[in-house]
């Protein structure tokens, strides 16, 4: 048998040994590996029906394909198509069958086992893990115990005979058959493709990584041929913003080691009610309410006649603590009536004596702050404090949210 050429990076192992790594062909899909697919990995690639998990897929054979050599041989099973289906899909996004990737329409375990033993793929993907049964559990396929078992039967193959294995798992609404959560704890590395139906861009997400750093993000867009790599999601996002509009501010959200430049948006208006809402879309409702506390406390904002709406552009979530000065900017230049500059961005965590607090990795935000156009960053003090001198972008250190105005 001919083995093919794991490339190998200094990266290693927990057990100390350098780690040995497929060019998958996109940058996306490497970054979210930690650099590359770990040579005898067990993957879980989770996602509601119909995100892109199948294309996702098949686009990773076509570029495992090219950039490695043709000694390399992948197997894709699926579950859920028929042979002619999955040439076809594979046919529409350019990925050709060769000798090298083997297709296979099977939903028994114990069959997909002996093409395996047959074919001797480096690389299996398995689509879906609801739908694969093995004779070994008499339960239906997509049962608790099916799914159990399946996931520990691929484990023990790609640890035992140095396979990369990657399974796709559908979210499920809960009850109905079982997900992908429950073999989570099992597999080295967990992604969630993730993207709204009205939407094109897709997100992927490290939730897990035996062999690389979790949070990382790999941005695509879905197109009439398939998945196309978003190298520059920042100004995807900030592509449809209007300039200078009311309430909206520019924070960064460092999404493992990718700066992510979004717009939030606050809408702020009067209450007739003795509770005011307080409602959010992509930000955390309760982070929303505590800002709103403290601008209320610190700032004179009569907030708690007000009602917030509060938004994440692009039907983005956003968790970052360092997100929080710009959702108070958004607030505070809604309530105000007055637009902040278009070219200016916030990041700073807050704190409740309205203290800005420190945030992760600035020099990394505010390079990519000055390479997408901005000219103005306020920034939390303690991190300004450290930051080495960066040209062509004005920073503004700020201590406390009562600084705010001054920079308006
Ligand atoms: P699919 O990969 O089948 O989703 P999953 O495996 O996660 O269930 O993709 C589903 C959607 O993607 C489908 O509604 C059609 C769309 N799509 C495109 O827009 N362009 C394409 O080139 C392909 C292959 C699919
Ligand atoms: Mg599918």
């Amino acid at each position: 048998m001919v083995t093919p050429h794991w490339e190998t990076f200094n990266q290693t192992s927990q057990e100390g040994a350098p780690l040995a790594r497929l060019d998958t062909g996109f940058e996306e899909l490497n970054r979210v590996w930690g650099g590359g697919l770990v040579a005898d990995s067990f993957t879980l690639l989770g996602g509601d029906p119909g995100v892109g998990k199948s294309t996702l897929l098949l686009q990773l054979a076509g570029g495992l394909l090219k950039k490695n050599p043709p000694s390399l041989r992948i197997l894709y099973v699926s579950g859920e198509e028929s042979i002619n289906q999955i040439r076809g899909r594979a046919q529409r996004l350019g990925v050709t069958k060769s000798d090298q990737l083997a297709f296979l329409s099977e939903t028994r375990l114990e069959s997909a086992l002996a093409v395996v033993t047959d074919f001797q793929p480096q690389i299996i993907i398995m689509d879906s893990l609801q739908t694969f049964a093995t004779d070994e559990v008499e339960t239906a396929a997509g049962s608790v115990s099916q799914v159990r078992e399946i996931a520990a039967r691929l484990m023990n193959l790609a640890k035992t005979q140095k396979t990369a294995v990657v399974l796709v798992g559908h979210v499920t609404k809960e009850g109905a058959i079982a997900g992908p959560k429950l073999v989570e704890h099992l597999v080295d590395t967990v992604l969630y493709f993730e993207g709204d139906s009205t939407l094109n861009y897709r997100l992927l997400r490290t939730v897990k990584n035996r062999f690389g750093s979790t949070h990382e993000l790999g941005v695509f867009e879905m197109s009439a041929d398939g998945l196309k790599e978003v190298t520059n999601p920042s100004a995807l996002f900030l592509n449809d913003r209007q300039m200078s509009a009311m309430g909206t501010a520019i924070c960064c959200s460092l999404e493992g080691s990718r700066p992510l430049f979004v717009e939030m948006q606050a809408l702020v208006s009067s209450s007739p009610l003795a509770m005011p809402r307080r409602t959010s879309v992509g930000f955390d409702s309760a982070r929303i309410s505590l800002l709103a506390a403290i601008l209320e406390r610190h700032l004179e904002l009569r907030l708690s006649q007000h009602d917030i709406y509060f938004n994440v552009a692009g039907g983005l979530r956003i968790s970052e603590p360092a997100c929080d000065l710009a959702a108070c900017a958004a607030v505070w230049s809604s309530t105000l009536g007055r637009a902040l500059p278009h070219n200016c961005a916030f990041m700073g965590e807050l704190g409740l004596t309205g203290e800005i607090r420190r945030i992760s990795a600035p020099e990394i935000r505010i390079e990519e702050a000055r390479k997408l156009g901005f000219e103005m960053v306020i920034l939390a003090k303690g991190s300004f404090e450290k930051l080495p001198a960066i040209k062509g972008i004005k920073i503004h250190p700020i201590g406390k949210i009562q600084e705010l105005p001054k920079f308006f």
